[in-house]
């Protein structure tokens, strides 16, 4: 059993003090988060702060992108063993702001997944194609592309690794924009995902690993995808910045889990 996993990607929003003053109002009632793995993922400088605050919480914490050599002459960039030294438990790598921003290349996406793999740390890998490959029937063509290049330096991970392993599929015509994937869509591209997946590692090790969406994700819409077979949770930016929208996220999934 894959278990659900709802990852909050802050992206550049919130200081230290919000960071907190979130958490408290997050925790100011439980949520009935059994069974689900929650990470959040805080800007860099928010990281250790929040590592204090979660400490007696099933929180965990994740980052939004690291350099893949232990240390170095690399102005700027953040070392696995870093992340690791504070406790973070995950690490978004290759998201399409990364890759369309900061023009991250596949080759250094895969470098980042193997890192991550080699320092404990559990990587959630985006992928998704733009409104212009969707619109030209590209889809599972850039899916598949994405991922062989991404796990090109992880293809030899065992069926342990690869249970940490999540890929979120994020279309990037949904990032930000209101207009979330419909539920079909999403559980198309997760088959094809999985379905690769299987071709570039074994059945037994696609099995295990996790499938999330992400794009305009909120509290009205998750169930439509966390109810799909090939999907196992979401990543979520804009629902996840305020204690009320994020809480009521989780409670839809708890309503899932009861039903
Ligand atoms: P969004 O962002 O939920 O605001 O669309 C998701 C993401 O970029 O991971």
């Amino acid at each position: 059993m894959r278990q659900l996993i709802l990852a909050a990607n802050w992206k550049m929003h919130k200081t230290v003090d919000d960071a907190e003053f979130f958490l408290k109002r997050f925790m100011e009632e439980p949520s009935g988060i059994t069974g689900l793995e929650l990470v959040f993922c805080p800007p860099f400088t928010a990281l250790y702060p929040m590592a204090q605050l979660i400490k007696e919480t099933p929180f965990v914490l994740g980052a939004q992108n690291m350099h893949w050599e232990k240390e170095g002459a690399y102005t700027g960039e953040i070392s696995p063993l870093m992340l690791r030294e504070l406790g973070v438990r995950y690490v978004i790598l290759g998201h399409s702001e990364r890759r369309r921003f900061f023009r991250e290349q596949p080759q250094e996406i895969s470098l980042k997944v193997a890192s991550a793999f080699n320092f404990g740390l559990n990587p959630i890998l985006c992928i998704g194609e733009t409104e212009e490959e969707r619109r030209q029937g590209h889809t599972e063509k850039v899916l598949c592309r994405q991922l062989r290049e991404a796990l090109a330096d992880s293809l030899h991970i065992d069926k342990e690794h690869a249970s940490k392993l999540v890929i979120a599929y994020e279309p990037v015509w949904a990032i930000g924009t209101g207009l979330a994937a419909s539920g079909k869509d999403a559980g198309e591209a997760a088959a094809i995902i999985r379905s690769y997946l299987a071709e570039l590692l074994d059945k037994e090790r696609a099995a295990v690993i996790r499938i999330q969406y992400g794009g305009s994700v909120n509290s009205d819409n998750i169930l439509d995808f966390v109810s799909l077979p090939d999907i196992d949770g979401a990543l979520v930016g804009g629902a996840s910045l305020k204690p009320g929208s994020f809480k009521e996220l989780i409670l839809a999934l708890d309503r899932l889990r009861r039903s």
